[in-house]
C-alpha cells in the first residue's frame, strides 16, 4: 500500500466534519491518516472528541498573539511541520488566513463551506439562502486561496430547499451532505486523484477528466 498522507484538521468548534474525516480515515485503505487536530479555541468541544478517537491534539490560541495574524500562523505552521503534516483540512476553523499560511500550504490546504460557492460566502449561509429563495443549497470543499471562501472547487453537494425550511432544518440537511463530501474530497486530494487546470480541479483517475461525473444532487423527493 502506498504511504498514507499525514493530515491535520483545524477546528474552532464542535468538529462534526472533523469526526466524519476521522471516521473515514479509520479504514487503513483510506489514503489519508488523521495525525493531528489543532484548535485555536482551547475549549472547542471537538478537541475532546478527537481525543476519544485517540488522535493527538494541540491548541494554538489566537488570543495569545495580540492581533498579529501572521505570528499566530507561524506558530500553527511550526506545529504542523513538527508533526510531519502533508495536508491540512479546515473544518469549522473560524480564523481568516493570511497569504503567509495559504502560500505555505498551497494546494495542500482544503476547506469546507456550507453553501454552493461562489454563492453565499461568509457566515449565516442558510439564512441568506432562504432569504434569496434559492431552490438548491449545499456545501463545497475547495482548495484555499488568499480570498475568503474562495479557491478551486474540489467537490460540491446539493440539497433541495423545502417550502417549510428554517435555517436550522436546512442547515441540518446541508451538514449531512458535508459529512459525505468532505471525506470524499480528502480521499481525492490524498490519493493524488485531482490536479489543477488553472482554477478548475480535474480528476486524474478519469481518462476523459469529466468533472460532471462527481456532481451530486440529493434526490428531490417532491
Ligand atoms: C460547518 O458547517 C462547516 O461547513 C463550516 O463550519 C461548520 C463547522 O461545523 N465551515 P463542525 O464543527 O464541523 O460541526
Amino acid at each position: 500500500m502506498s504511504e498514507r498522507k499525514k493530515t491535520a484538521i483545524l477546528i474552532s468548534g464542535r468538529g462534526s466534519n472533523m469526526s466524519a474525516l476521522i471516521s473515514a480515515a479509520i479504514d487503513p485503505r483510506f489514503p489519508a491518516e488523521i495525525a493531528l487536530v489543532v484548535s485555536n479555541v482551547p475549549e472547542a468541544p471537538g478537541l475532546a472528541r478527537a481525543e476519544e478517537f485517540g488522535i493527538a491534539t494541540a491548541v494554538v490560541d489566537h488570543k495569545e498573539f495580540a492581533g498579529d495574524r501572521e505570528a499566530f500562523e507561524r506558530a500553527l505552521d511550526a506545529i504542523l511541520k513538527d508533526n510531519g503534516i502533508e495536508i491540512v483540512a479546515l473544518a469549522g476553523f473560524m480564523r481568516l488566513l493570511t497569504p503567509y499560511l495559504v502560500n505555505a500550504w498551497s494546494n495542500r490546504l482544503i476547506n469546507i463551506h456550507p453553501a454552493l460557492l461562489p454563492s453565499f460566502k461568509g457566515l449565516a449561509t442558510h439564512e441568506r439562502a432562504l432569504e434569496e429563495g434559492v431552490k438548491l443549497h449545499g456545501a463545497t470543499v475547495h482548495f484555499v486561496s488568499a480570498e475568503m471562501d474562495d479557491g478551486p472547487i474540489i467537490i460540491q453537494g446539493a440539497v433541495p430547499v423545502l417550502d417549510n425550511d428554517t435555517p436550522e432544518t436546512l442547515g441540518k440537511r446541508v451538514l449531512e451532505i458535508e459529512h459525505q463530501i468532505y471525506p470524499k474530497a480528502l480521499e481525492l486530494v490524498a490519493s493524488g486523484g485531482v490536479k489543477l487546470r488553472e482554477r478548475r480541479v480535474v480528476f486524474t483517475d478519469n481518462e476523459t477528466e469529466d468533472t460532471s461525473a462527481r456532481g451530486f444532487v440529493s434526490p428531490l423527493s417532491r
